[in-house]
């Protein structure tokens, strides 16, 4: 027995899908909020130690109404580019509440943050030199590599020996030259592995290999984690949660018994963006045509990689969900079929060789856990237009958060 996320969690609330898309259009990016709160608060409660808190980290989506929801769930925030930090600012989050985890930005950038009054953390010895050549005694940050990655995909691996972020944690020696030099005072060290594991093993070795290097640096106010905390993509086939009582207990240790060693009390910080948000989203879209190419049957949607890329670029699997009348299609008879969108390219692929139940012209297509690197990663290409972002409040209610792109825009 198959389950279905969106009639387990009365996702679309008060409304109906078909209404949904009439009124706002179609594809549609659709919000649940108490998910999203839900999601907030189980990442806040993940360390029972008060000098936790997370960051939530802004590229996995940054809608403004979605990030003025999490800040008023306690959390900071990261930010990868000034545009981050103009839409954070502009959401409500205070300078101090940021941390621009800057890779191989330009001294204007650096100078925006640092006019904003933003940390930076700096991911290589040469940006390490170009921020103290720019604010000399300064307050600084340093993101290591542990030489430890995971992560979904060989991409988004961002630990280990093939990656271009961090600093090699044998480097800590230079890393203190540098600070010596310009007069700088580390204040804080960060770490990303990588995003979408489910297993607790490498981020805690991780995790215990930064402790060691924060050993070399007095100064030290706090220790980031980073993020990559995974969700369950397979829900339908009854793909567990991970186990963040595991996580959170290990972490807890770990930290709890350097800080008695240290007698510090080094704040305490994590990264987590799709864990946040990727279950609190679902897209919306419609089919067009369906048709037979060969031995393949292809369901045409309007769904292309410009509004999910997740699947065309990592090849990522997302449940999908068929509607006919709002009623979730829940046949017994499936058959094999391969679903596209409506870009120009063949591997405009939402899901490949997938059992789905008998599709139509006409019925709705929900993928699911949409919320993290969807909208976010969105384009023009094929000059398509993004779609509407719609958010299903507390009492069910859906109420538009960012409109649908116009043809005008696409003169902008
Ligand atoms: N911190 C840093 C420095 C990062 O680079 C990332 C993600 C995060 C935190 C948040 O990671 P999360 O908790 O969301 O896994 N587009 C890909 C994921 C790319 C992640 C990039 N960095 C995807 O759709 O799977």
């Amino acid at each position: 027995m198959k389950t279905y996320f969106t009639e387990q969690t009365g996702f679309f609330g008060k409304s109906k899908p078909s209404r949904l898309l009439r009124e706002f259009g179609s594809p549609l990016y659709l919000y649940n909020e108490a998910i999203l709160r839900e999601r907030c608060r189980e990442m806040a409660g993940l360390i029972s130690c008060s000098r936790f808190k997370p960051n939530y980290s802004t590229k996995a989506n940054s809608s403004p109404e979605l990030l003025k929801i999490i800040r008023e769930e306690g959390f900071d925030a990261d930010a990868m580019s000034p545009g981050e930090i103009h839409i954070l600012l502009a959401s409500g989050f205070k300078p101090e509440e940021i941390l621009f985890v800057a890779n191989n930005i330009s001294t204007g950038e650096m100078e925006y943050a640092l006019n904003k009054g933003v940390l930076i953390s700096c991911d290589s010895i040469s940006q390490l030199c170009r921020y103290g050549r720019l604010n000399p005694g300064g307050a600084a940050v340093v993101r290591f590599n542990t030489g430890i990655g995971a992560g979904h995909h060989e991409k988004v691996i961002t630990g280990g020996e093939n990656t271009k972020f961090g600093v090699n944690i044998e480097l800590s020696g230079e890393v203190r030259a540098v600070l010596k030099e310009y007069r700088l005072r580390l204040v804080g060290i960060n770490q990303h592995i990588g995003s979408l594991f489910m297993e607790a093993a490498p981020y805690v070795a991780s995790v215990k290999s930064l402790l060691s290097v924060a050993e070399k640096f007095e100064e030290l106010e706090f220790i980031d984690m980073g993020g990559g905390i995974g969700i369950p993509y397979h829900k339908q086939d009854g793909q567990k949660r991970m186990d963040l009582e595991d996580l959170g207990g290990r972490l807890s240790e770990l930290l709890m018994n350097w800080a008695a060693v240290r007698h510090k009390d080094t704040k305490v910080k994590m990264e987590p963006g799709r864990y946040i948000t990727a279950e609190c989203g679902v897209l919306l879209g419609t089919v067009h045509a369906v048709k037979q190419n060969s031995s393949r049957t292809y369901i045409g949607t309007d769904i292309g990689f410009n509004v999910l890329i997740r699947p065309a670029m990592y090849d990522s699997y997302h449940d999908i969900e068929i509607y006919e009348n709002d009623e979730i299609i829940k046949s017994d008879q499936k058959n094999v079929v391969t679903v596209t969108g409506n870009i120009c390219e063949t591997g405009d692929i939402l899901a490949k060789d997938r059992e789905l139940p008998p599709v139509m012209e006409g019925n709705i297509i929900a993928i699911m856990d949409a919320g993290a690197y969807g909208y976010s990663m969105s384009s023009n290409y094929n000059c398509r237009l993004r779609p509407a972002e719609v958010l299903i409040g507390m009492d069910g209610t859906p109420r538009l958060i960012r409109r649908r792109e116009t043809m005008e825009d696409l003169m902008m």
